[in-house]
């Protein structure tokens, strides 16, 4: 595993690189990331650049055995650009200029910006291309599906609905813009959603697409400068930071043409106290595994408080900043680079901090790195093995996409039941892969199909093929719920998953944040809410009715026998102990491996490989535990992280 850390040469003064590098290598710090928002010092006036500091920076690493990330710094126009190209800032939804002054104001479909940052990556790579101090690319930073309204992305908006769909009728048809009398007549009639985002006003079918639009302008730009990368690199991995936020592009595709994955990654400095609480950080890292299925980087690391645009928020606790690094390792990040060295001392982020503090002395938390590096050189023989999951999680930026332009119920939210699932299964201790739900399932014992929402027939027949060969299959309520358009399909749900079920919903209740009792067949009741499904079994068990509304001793969770494999159906979003019953239930069905009695803030992971196992095993609380792992006593600490190996025979010959 290496470690590195996130550098801002640009923001000190040079007297200051030498002794961090010095410090870097005298702790261990392996790679450093640089230039992310350098633009206006890389090319202080238009056609004039500047590498000379940037080199010498480079060189100081690469003279420390440090190996050096560079970025381009197309977030971040200088503003001689702005000023010369005013319209080439993003445009709000009321048409209005997003102002200058903070950062990544660019639109990244204006010419204008497409141009220049085609020279500065140019050059930037040209200049580079023979160092081979330069380990990986990241271009951009964080660069999301941004809603931009100018007439550029308005010209490009029409493009793509054409090209997806032809003619007018198409595009009526597939939107049912019947309704309203808003069926467009010429091609000029198609806008964008100007004014109503994030209004559910607007046709839910036009708005997914805007979405889909979005997030496929977000990835082509990526594949744009990827190739101008490439082209001028090609020996050197080239990537893009993501991380969960607001606008998304659809991460399956945009990692398709770019070398591997990485990930800006910041778990809560003060953990949930509550049990339930736990491990929903890890479904992320497992989710950033599962875009590739392949080990990734944390580009970006939680190091310090938070706070910037929001006031300070507390300092990691003691054992986190060693703990979540290590944790990201057992989920399969094989580098993870700390954001930052040092906390700003200028600039908005100057409250946003880093591993060593303002005053520039090492403290608490740069001692805990320090360790971390230490611990991760240690590590260096589970490099490169493998996590192997039975289980797996499905997920779909179409949902994502769709729930956000729909929200169902009052409370709803679409990776709520996803997390819960995740949570159940890492409470038994297992692997659990976090894959798109247009991924190939076989290998799996178990798969976790939540929310399938927006029509998808590959992956509704890839399930039913799956379940018919002998796997088990969780379900939730609203699947089979849309078309591909986003319409609502005539049949009673779920839909196309109806046959696998073995039930149909005879009626639903969004009963939003009321709650209902479900009893389960042992007399165990839990609470459920948001939506409840009332089911009509033909061929499914009932494992549990409900137990309150006018829907009383209706069926709300049922299991059918399919093919020669098993279909689990939970009809309500239930609470967490609804998940981790119907789980491990599955589970053990399944035959699935899982470590029985482990505390609820126990995490483990395994790795595979080299003839061993690697028993990751992380106490995600402030409180001491302790727990059996495969007939070991583990004594853990607040937020330790032990590692425990054994000798992996079975795994030996699988491999061979
Ligand atoms: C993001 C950005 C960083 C920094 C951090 C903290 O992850 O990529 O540049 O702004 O947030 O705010
Ligand atoms: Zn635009």
């Amino acid at each position: 595993m290496r470690i590195g850390v996130d550098y801002y040469p640009e923001q000190w003064d040079r007297e200051l690189w030498i002794k961090d590098a010095d410090l870097m290598k005298k702790t261990g710090v392996r790679l450093v990331r640089m230039a992310e928002f350098a633009w206006c010092r890389l090319e202080p006036r238009e056609g004039e650049f500047d590498f000379a500091w940037l080199d010498e920076a480079v060189r100081m690493f690469a003279d420390r055995g440090i190996g050096v990330v560079l970025c381009t710094p197309t977030s971040c126009p200088p503003l001689w650009f702005y000023e010369k190209y005013p319209d080439a800032v993003m445009t709000e939804q009321d048409g209005q200029r997003t102002r200058t002054g903070i950062r990544g104001h660019r639109c990244i479909n204006h010419p204008a910006v497409r141009r220049h940052c085609q020279r500065i990556v140019e050059e930037m790579t040209a200049h580079y291309a023979e160092d081979p101090a330069v380990v990986a690319w990241q271009l951009d930073n964080e660069l999301e599906a941004y809603f931009c309204f100018c007439d550029h992305c308005a010209e490009r908006f029409r493009d793509w609905v054409k090209n997806r769909y032809g003619t007018l009728e198409a595009v009526n048809r597939a939107y049912g813009n019947v309704v309203w009398s808003g069926e467009y007549s010429s091609w000029e009639q198609v806008r964008l959603p100007f004014g109503h985002y994030p209004s559910a006003w607007l046709n839910p079918a036009y708005m997914l697409d805007h979405s889909r639009f979005a997030s496929d302008r977000a990835i082509e730009f990526v594949r744009w400068q990827a190739a101008i990368i490439h082209e001028r690199c090609p020996a050197v991995p080239v990537t893009t930071n993501v991380w969960f936020s607001e606008h998304m592009p659809d991460f399956y595709k945009e990692f398709e043409d770019l070398d591997f994955i990485s990930y800006d990654n910041y778990p809560a400095a003060r953990p949930p106290r509550e049990d339930a609480a736990y491990f929903s950080h890890a479904f992320r890292l497992d989710m950033m595994r599962g875009v590739k299925r392949r080990p990734f980087w944390v580009m970006e690391q939680l190091s310090g408080g938070l706070g910037c645009w929001a006031p300070m928020g507390r300092m990691p606790e003691p054992g986190l900043i060693r703990g979540y690094s290590l944790q990201a390792f057992a989920h399969g990040a094989d580098t993870v680079l700390h954001f930052r060295w040092r906390t700003a001392n200028i600039g908005a982020e100057m409250h946003w901090h880093g591993l060593i503090d303002h005053s520039n002395v090492p403290g608490r938390r740069f001692n805990e790195f320090a360790d971390l590096c230490k611990t991760a050189d240690a590590l260096g023989e589970a490099r490169g093995t493998a996590i192997l999951s039975e289980a797996a999680i499905l997920f779909s930026f179409d949902n994502e996409y769709a729930f956000k332009i729909q929200p169902q119920t009052e409370g709803y939210s679409y990776l709520e039941q996803p997390r819960r699932l995740h949570r159940a299964m890492a409470g038994l201790g297992m692997n659990v892969d976090v894959i798109s739900s247009g991924e190939d399932l076989s290998g799996y014992r178990i798969v976790c199909a939540p929310e399938m929402y927006v029509g998808d027939a590959a992956a509704a027949e890839r399930l039913h093929s799956f379940a018919r060969e002998g796997g088990t299959v969780i379900l939730t309520a609203r699947s089979g719920v849309k078309d591909k358009y986003n319409n609502a399909v005539m049949a009673p749900l779920p839909g196309v998953y109806r046959d696998m079920v073995g039930a149909y919903v005879s009626e639903y209740d969004p009963i939003g944040r009321d709650t209902v009792s479900v009893r389960f067949s042992d007399g165990t009741v839990l609470s459920a809410g948001q939506l409840c499904d009332i089911l009509e079994p033909e061929g499914a068990e009932t494992l549990a009715v409900y137990d309150g509304e006018y829907f009383r001793g209706k069926a709300a969770v049922t299991r059918h026998r399919y093919g020669k494999g098993t279909v689990y159906y939970i009809g309500a979003v239930g609470e967490q102990a609804m998940y981790d019953r119907v789980v491990s239930e599955a589970v053990k069905e399944a035959g699935a491996e899982y470590i029985p009695g482990l505390p609820p803030s126990v995490e483990v992971t395994v790795r595979r490989g080299k003839g061993k196992k690697f028993y990751f095993v992380f106490n995600l609380s402030p409180r001491e535990t302790a727990t059996d792992i495969k007939g070991r006593r583990v004594s853990l600490a607040p937020y330790e992280m032990k590692i425990i190996t054994e000798d992996d025979r079975e795994g030996a010959a699988a491999q061979k």
